[in-house]
Formats: structure tokens, sequence, C-alpha cells
């Protein structure tokens, strides 16, 4: 049941030494309006249990350890266990768990979340584990957010054509990701066709906060797992990272500039 999940996480680059800081120093929360949306959803304005399923370094299950009673966070990866345990909070249990089995009694969730991690996961198996877990009238919720973020059109080509190389290398060497599998516009579909849910939608929302020009770098080393992990086979990838780092340095210099983050949310209601 697990075996997609642990070949996605050997595939990644994340278990290699120093990743999961770069990951937790450079990737994005999510903002205080997508919380809002699926507490007002759960009808429940302050959980009293969210699970959240691949929690990585914890970005989204701290956010919800300032909204909710109690954050079960899951998490395979030890790595990423690791980095996020640094960051403790009194109501955040970090279990070193896969999602398909996740040590949580039935009925005892108001809210369960894939933060950028549902595409990691059997969508069967995951979707069924977390209807188990809610409460009736519970949402599960996986969101995941779009990249480039909105920064500057030169920045942002610069950034979709480093993606754009990491994934045609993934492709190339036989090493892809989940979402080459279970790309992320299916999920409404998936989440819908197991049954497990009474209403099924999407819906979308937006973050703002102030970059520059190291973090749209660092953002962009931290997609898609470290560079060295192509062993010098992909040299687009470290052609089109340095052109990025090129490009967002001469546009951005020492400024500041506004960053937009934008969400897609794929839930369904128990
Ligand atoms: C892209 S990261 C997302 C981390 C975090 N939720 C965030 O928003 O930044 C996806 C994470 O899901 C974890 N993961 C993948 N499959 C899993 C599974 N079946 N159970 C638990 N964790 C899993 C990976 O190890 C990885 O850390």
């Amino acid at each position: 049941m697990t075996d997609f999940s642990r070949t996605m996480i050997e595939r990644s680059g994340y278990l290699r030494d120093g990743f999961a800081s770069t990951y937790e120093r450079f990737r994005p929360s999510p903002p205080p309006v997508l919380l809002d949306i699926l507490a007002r959803y759960a009808q429940v304005p302050h959980p009293h249990l969210v699970v959240d399923l691949g929690a990585g370094t914890g970005l989204s299950a701290r956010a919800w350890a300032d909204r909710a009673d109690r954050v079960a966070a899951l998490e395979a990866n030890p790595e990423m266990v690791r980095q996020a345990s640094r960051a403790p909070a009194a109501n955040l249990a970090y279990l070193r768990a896969y999602a398909d089995h996740a040590p949580v009694a039935d009925g005892s969730a108001d809210l369960v979340t894939c933060a950028q991690s549902f595409h990691w996961m059997d969508p069967a198996v995951v979707l069924a584990e977390a209807a188990r877990m809610l409460r009736p009238g519970g949402v599960f919720a996986a969101y995941d957010y779009d990249l480039p973020p909105l920064v500057h059109p030169d920045v942002d080509a610069a950034f979709a054509a480093h993606f754009d190389a990491r994934r045609d290398a993934r492709r190339r060497l036989g090493l892809q990701a989940g979402a080459a599998y279970w790309p992320k516009s299916g999920h409404e579909a998936r989440i819908r066709e197991s049954g497990h849910f009474r209403y099924v939608r999407e819906v979308t929302c937006h973050g703002s906060g102030p970059t520059d020009s190291e973090r749209v770098i660092g953002l962009a080393e931290s997609v898609g797992g470290p560079r060295e992990f192509f062993g010098g086979q992909a040299p687009e990838v470290d052609e089109t990272f340095y052109s990025l780092r090129r490009i967002a340095r001469a546009v951005l210099a020492d400024r500041e500039v506004p960053m937009v983050v934008s969400y897609r949310i794929r839930l369904g209601v128990r």
C-alpha cells in the first residue's frame, strides 16, 4: 500500500542532507484565508483536531496549530520529521508515519489536510483513510500552490523554464515525481469518484508577502529536490537555475517586492 509513496520519497531527493532545511526556509505556508475557508466549510471556527498528511517540515501543520486544539502531523520521511521537530508546539504532534495507516481514531477529525502532498500518495487508499478519520461534516482538503509564484514577468518566466527543465529531466531519467502519475488537476475528480464525500468542489485563494531575489532563488532550489540529485546527467537543470539566479538578481537587485502565491483547494465534505 505504501509502495507508491516510498518510491516517490526515494526519488524525490528530499532525504539528502540539508534539503529539509532548504525546504523549510523557502517554501510558503498556507495563508490565513485558506485556513478560514476550510474551518468555515467544516463549520467549526476553532477545529478540535486537524490531521495533516505528508506534513513535511510542518509549514502547514504549524499554521493549523495556531488555530486548532490539536494537530496530528504525519510524515514518512525521517529527515523532514527531524527538521519539523525543531519547531515544536504543545498542541502539535509530529508522527513518523505513512498517511495510508494513520494512527488516528475513527470519526475524530474536523479536517484532514494534504498540503502540496496528495500527489505523492495512492489516492484511493488515502481518501478511504481520510474518510475514516473525519467526523460527519468534516472536510478533506488537498491544497497546492501554483509555481512559479507571481513576482515579475522576467523572473517568473525564468523560474518556469527551470521548473520545466527539472520535470523534463526527471521524465527522461525515469525519475518522475508523483504529479506525473496523479496530476493535481485530477484531484477533484478522484475525491468525487472515491464515493466517500457528500459534496466535492474546487476553490482558489491567494496569499501575498514580501520577497527578494534570494527568496525566489531559494524557492526554486527547493522545488523538485537538490540539483545534485541529477548527478550531472541533466546540465539543463543547472543552466536554467543559473539563468534564473542571474535574472532575479538583475531585476530585483536589493529590492523587496510582493510575491503572490495562488492556491487551489480540492475538498470533499464527509
Ligand atoms: C512537497 S512535501 C509537502 C510538505 C508540507 N505539507 C508543505 O506544505 O510544505 C510532500 C511530503 O509528503 C510526504 N509524503 C509523501 N507520501 C506520504 C505518505 N504516504 N505518508 C506520509 N507522508 C508522505 C513526503 O515525504 C514529503 O515530505
